[in-house]
């Protein structure tokens, strides 16, 4: 399935990881476990479920609210992460879940094993001309019929903060505008049921995603 606890990729990624081994609690309290625009793709998605559905979380986080929510609904959730610490908080608050650490472009699961795919706020941290391959890649772990859900970016950015919200620790981003991204995705062999820019409200404020649903053909 997956080496588990490969060390991440390059300088890029060990910042990432680094960053949010620091940031994870200070990180959590912004996020709205109640953001109405979450809570309703996850009804979304659900609605193309079967009950007994494998999901895939990747870039989880301390696991609120995703990988909580999709848990609670009773699916078989696999949760990756490439920091030690927010896989320790993930572990706490979803302890239904499975957790793997790692770096997502480095897993290696058999085909057709999900039946979703989702990636909440976590691509933009993957070095961006990585980002075909991934998709491609999630492409092939979903079963005929799945779904890949995530929130992917609409500006296109590659860089770094020093010290990232003031929480006293670095972070890197790399990622695409929207018609990149969306040309990414019908590459990758995804039919895309959405790719729209939607904002949301959190404790930190408002942000605009490239909010994604998006299937692998039957
Ligand atoms: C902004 S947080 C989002 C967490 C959660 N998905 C959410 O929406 O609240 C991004 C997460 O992706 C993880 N991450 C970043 N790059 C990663 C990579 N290459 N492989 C696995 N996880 C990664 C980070 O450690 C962090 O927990």
């Amino acid at each position: 399935m997956t080496d588990g606890e490969h060390p991440a990729n390059g300088p890029h990624t060990r910042t990432v990881e680094a960053g949010y081994d620091r940031v994870a609690e200070a990180y959590l309290s912004t996020k709205n476990p109640e953001d109405p625009v979450t809570l309703a793709v996850l009804e979304d998605l659900a609605s193309d479920l079967p009950s007994t559905a494998a999901v895939l979380d990747l870039g989880c986080g301390a696991g609120i609210p995703v990988t909580r929510w999709l848990a609670h609904r009773g699916y078989a959730v696999t949760g990756v992460d490439v920091s030690a610490r927010q896989l320790e908080l993930a572990r706490k608050y979803v302890p239904e879940a499975t957790f793997i650490k790692a770096d997502m472009i480095d897993l290696a699961f058999r085909p057709e094993t999900f039946d979703a795919v989702v990636a909440f706020h976590s691509i933009i941290h993957v070095p961006r001309e990585e980002h075909p391959a991934l998709l491609a890649t999630i492409h092939r772990w979903l079963k005929p019929g799945g779904t890949f859900m995530a929130t992917l970016t609409v500006t296109e950015f590659e860089g770094e903060d020093g010290d990232w919200e003031g929480w006293g620790a670095a972070m890197r981003w790399s990622h695409h505008d929207a018609e990149t991204n969306r040309g990414m995705l019908r590459n990758a062999g995804f039919e895309i049921r959405y790719a729209e820019a939607r904002t949301t409200s959190g404790t930190d404020g408002v942000e605009t995603w490239l909010w994604v649903e998006a299937s692998k053909p039957s």
